[in-house]
């Protein structure tokens, strides 16, 4: 955040720990933050001179947001002396309001910034904590959301030229190297321009320096003692958005500190930024005309600035964000916002013109802050759980027209060429795998083309030949996953058309692919994704409906998904209604249980693939989803009467190969622990465990074949959810998992 003197810094602080607690889905080791005050004049038009700094503090610890809330509350409650995890520079009067020799405006300027982590270099721990640091004095500091690739050569390159390390994460490498960049580019200020104005470097040409070396995905943000209240943060491959609160303007200021255009419409020109000019993006700052008529430029006191990995953290304090792009450099200084691109070529002679004022969009928002709220429910997952009769609404909202017809925009302003296209590719991670998986019948015969589902590591792993022919669909809740990202650059780079089908709107692939359809499933908060799971299953029936628009041949099936499509909100309240009682009786018998195996083919090998790693993924019990055609060719070997075995069954042409997996289950000696999911209306198989007594059934509304695992998965996210409950572990924030992971 960087706010102006509206704000104590104890609020600032606030600020801080709700946005950490709104991104906590994303990581949960750990936590810190780092306030900074200064005062700042803005007697004139020219750049405004800084007058005096007061002391940065840090704050950090391992554990949750609520744990760093608890420290921060210990050790700025008015009288309090800094911890043994606080730490604060030296400075100078703390008190003192600044002034300038003008004696006009003067304020204070409050920047902050602050991280939850999930580990990837080194254990959890308060020195691998963020926010780190350059020097004891807290000269600069930096929060880092990604992963830098090369940090080991940059640490050994600094570790020789006598750089101490404290930690063990990438992180600290890079506020290291800025710190050596800024005393090797600096040439030997001089005591008073440091007291000042800062140095003769501009910060922001100081991060386009370090962005040369790093290699790897990284959103930094950064603070510094050599330049008292201005934040700058640059990007490449992980998310930042930026929040815009207050009034600003947008305009492109030129040479001589003068206003020449302002756009009311918010859009960030573009121009280069030439040897000595200024020209850049302006916000927070109103625009005031002389008696000739020219401009000049006032701080507007009550705008503040939010950098975030994710709109959820800024959601609560402002719709409107600006979304930054790969090698962007944003930098916030005396309520001034600039955003630049760094371009790639870089050579040090023309090292202006290598800095970009960028087109860039203000953009609003369309999101509640109830999204991101439990409301009544204990945890976010049984919330998104039971939300989905409304989020397949929202999905299927304006899509279905007249009841009879599927209109994708997207994908039907691309239909020439997707019908052209020899594969459709569906590249994802994770639970949107399992989606596509639980789509690809489906897209295939009602498109006849054929149709290849890729899990992303794995599609990069063998760098998959792609070809110009192929439209290559990418698959994700969150649209950052870093190997889906991955994926998308690589198809790019190949010719493929490329297709995002993706949840958070601005997010990376939504942005990087040709043309897409979003999920509209609303904000999803718990780490095990439900309900964007059912959503991308709907979104990709409504693309093969979409594909097979024209054909007479496939009107009949057609029409029955559609009709599937309208009742599948009823039908998934009435599952839950049906299910949710007996799946949590279940569940307390199954509690203490080691291992499960979940048997289902056809549709439903991905519902059991999928219900295998909601159960791993909140509930820790190592539990396989198996492709019910394999079951005789080794799994059956597991199998005897103490093991919890799930089967799906399906009315469509391997109902009877799931039935005769079941006939060979209950000759090896299951029957206590075998559980059937089947919809209300499979009569075949009611029959067949009619007769079984103990074998528990689970019924589930009835629909179409496709849209079957829609409802079949529902009383497996629900046992997911109450084993988790009853072994008492935190189902919104398992061990060891981030929702969103944007490394490798
Ligand atoms: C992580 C999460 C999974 C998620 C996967 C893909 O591994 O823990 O729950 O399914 O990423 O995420 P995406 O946002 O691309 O759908």
């Amino acid at each position: 955040i960087h706010g102006s003197d509206t704000l104590s810094e104890r609020e600032v602080a606030g600020v801080l720990l709700n946005g950490l607690g709104r991104l906590e889905y994303r990581g949960y080791d750990s936590a810190g933050l780092c306030l900074s005050r200064s005062s700042t004049c803005v007697c004139s038009s020219e750049q405004p001179a800084v007058q005096d700094q007061f002391c940065p503090r840090l704050l950090k610890t391992v554990g949750t947001v609520s744990v760093l809330r608890e420290l921060v509350d210990r050790e700025m409650s008015p009288g309090s002396v800094n911890g043994a995890n606080g730490r604060r520079a030296k400075c100078t009067d703390d008190s003192r309001r600044g002034s300038c020799a003008v004696g006009q405006r003067c304020g204070t300027t409050h920047v902050g910034i602050a991280h939850t982590r999930w580990a990837t270099h080194g254990a959890v721990s308060v020195e691998n904590c963020h926010p780190h640091v350059s020097s004891a004095e807290l000269e600069f500091v930096v929060v880092h959301n990604g992963i830098i690739t090369n940090y080991q050569a940059l640490k050994e390159m600094l570790l020789k030229k006598g750089t101490r390390f404290e930690s063990d994460t990438d992180t600290e490498v890079v506020v290291k190297l800025i710190h050596y960049l800024y005393s090797t580019l600096l040439e030997a200020p001089s005591e008073s321009s440091r007291k000042t104005a800062s140095a003769s470097i501009p910060f922001e040409k100081l991060v386009m320096h370090l962005m040369r070396h790093l290699e790897g995905a990284f959103a930094l943000i950064f603070l510094s003692t050599k330049y008292p209240g201005q934040i700058v943060a640059c990007k490449r491959g992980s998310p930042l958005v930026i929040g815009l609160k207050g009034e600003y303007n947008v305009s492109e200021r030129t040479k001589g500190g003068h206003f020449s255009k302002t756009d009311s419409a918010a859009r960030i020109t573009s121009s280069k930024l030439s040897k000595g000019a200024t020209a850049s993006l302006s916000l927070g700052r109103t625009r005031n005309l002389d008696s000739e008529g020219r401009g000049h430029d006032e701080l507007n006191d009550s705008t503040q600035y939010f950098f975030a990995s994710d709109v959820n953290a800024i959601v609560e304090h402002t719709d409107r964000v600006l979304y930054t792009e790969d090698n962007d450099i944003v930098s916030v200084r005396s309520g001034e916002l600039q955003v630049f691109n760094v371009t790639s070529e870089f050579s040090y002679e023309n090292e202006d013109e290598q800095m970009v004022v960028p087109n860039r969009q203000v953009s609003t928002i369309q999101m509640e802050l109830h999204e991101i709220m439990k409301g009544s429910f204990p945890h976010f997952m049984k919330k998104e759980i039971f939300e989905q009769p409304e989020s397949i609404k929202q999905t299927m909202r304006g899509r279905i027209l007249n009841g009879s017809e599927v209109h994708l925009t997207g994908v039907r302003e691309h239909m020439s060429d997707i019908r052209k296209s020899t594969r459709l590719i569906f590249v994802a991670s994770g639970t949107s795998y399992n989606a596509c998986m639980a789509s690809r019948q489906i897209l295939e015969e009602l498109s006849e083309i054929p149709v290849i589902v890729e899990l992303a590591g794995d599609f990069m792993d063998r760098l998959c030949p792609i070809f110009r022919s192929d439209v290559v669909a990418f698959v994700s809740q969150s649209g950052e996953t870093a190997d889906t990202l991955d994926a998308l650059k690589y198809a790019r780079k190949h010719g493929a058309m490329c297709m995002g089908i993706v949840n958070v709107v601005g997010s990376s692939i939504s942005r990087l692919t040709d043309f897409g359809v979003h999920l509209n499933a609303g904000s999803e908060i718990g780490v095990a994704s439900t309900k964007v799971y059912t959503s991308q299953i709907v979104v990709m029936v409504m693309i093969a409906l979409e594909l097979s628009a024209d054909s007479k041949n496939k009107s009949a099936r057609r029409i029955a998904i559609l009709q599937g499509l309208r009742e599948l909100s009823a039908n998934i309240e009435k599952t839950i209604l049906l299910v949710d009682e007996h799946v949590q009786r279940i569940a307390d018998q199954l509690a203490d249980d080691r291992s499960i195996l979940c048997f289902g083919r056809g549709y439903h090998y991905a519902t059991c693939v999928e219900a295998a790693l909601k159960i791993k993924e909140v509930a820790y019990i190592h539990t396989e989803g198996i492709n019910a055609g394999e079951l005789k060719h080794g799994p059956i070997a597991l199998v005897d009467e103490n093991l919890p075995i799930v089967v799906f069954s399906s009315m469509d042409l391997t109902a009877v190969k799931v039935q005769s997996a079941i006939h060979q289950l209950l000759a090896r000696g299951v029957r206590q622990r075998l559980i059937v999911v089947c919809s209300e209306s499979d009569t075949q198989m009611l029959e067949l465990v009619a007769s079984r007594e103990g074998v528990d059934v689970i019924k589930v509304a009835h629909t179409v074949d496709c849209l079957q695992s829609v409802l079949s998965i529902i009383p497996m996210q629900l046992l997911s959810y109450y084993l988790a409950v009853a072994r008492k572990l935190n189902v919104d924030c398992p061990r060891n998992l981030a929702k969103s992971v944007t490394v490798h």
